[in-house]
């Protein structure tokens, strides 16, 4: 992951969102309805990072609003996180015709607002969902297979690479999987929660 941005304030964050409502830096663009910034906590400890929006997110302009997202918000609650606590994204900020992969070219374009993003809320925790998220913030060279559930500490953040809730949305045997990812997402959150969120200052 490249360096991370040292800004860090809600006003920034809200400046972001501004520029990605408008941004026309990939051809995403030519077929979304709504730019999808994301949304939450601008102060989260934990922050959450999808693929990109489906159909209902395109539609509301928010993210993980659609039947996955429903599931997420569950999930969350299960382990006693509020979605108002958190803040959510995804890698993309424009919906994929058809609900098909981002492509690379796409990834790399939208790239600076999601690290924007981070080094506004300096999350002390980032939960990737699905492949591509962990590919883009973790490894790309990693299995989300082989490493979900796991920590992974980069640039003072704890990364927790999980399940992607759509993989679980209709499979119950996935649905166990991914509830075993947010239990240890919980761990990680328990273990972090003792520590004071570190200030820009502290960080340099
Ligand atoms: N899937 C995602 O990855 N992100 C969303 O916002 C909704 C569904
Ligand atoms: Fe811009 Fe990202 Fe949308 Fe592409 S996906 S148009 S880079 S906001």
């Amino acid at each position: 992951m490249c360096p991370l941005p040292t800004a860090q304030s809600a006003d920034l964050l809200e400046w972001i969102h501004s520029l990605v409502v408008v941004c026309r830096r990939c051809q995403l663009s030519q077929s979304r309805r709504n730019a999808v910034p994301g949304e939450g906590n601008p102060n989260a400890s934990l922050l959450l990072v999808g693929e990109a929006p489906g159909a209902a997110e395109d539609s509301q302009g928010r993210p993980f609003v659609g039947a996955a997202g429903q599931l997420l918000t569950t999930l969350l609650a299960e382990i006693g996180v509020k979605r108002t606590d958190v803040f959510i994204t995804n890698v993309v900020k424009c919906r994929p015709p058809g609900n098909r992969d981002p492509q690379e070219d796409e990834i790399a374009a939208c790239n600076d607002y999601l690290l924007g993003q981070i080094g506004c809320i300096r999350p002390k925790v980032i939960a990737t969902l699905g492949r591509h998220a962990m590919h883009t913030l973790v490894s790309p060279d990693l299995s989300i297979s082989r490493v979900h559930g796991k920590h992974f500490f980069q640039q003072g953040i704890f990364f927790i690479p999980i399940f992607h809730p759509a993989f679980a949305l209709h499979d119950e045997s996935r649905r166990g999987l991914l509830r075993d990812d947010m239990r240890a997402l919980k761990r990680l959150l328990n273990e972090t929660q003792a520590e004071p969120k570190q200030t820009q200052t502290e960080k340099e």
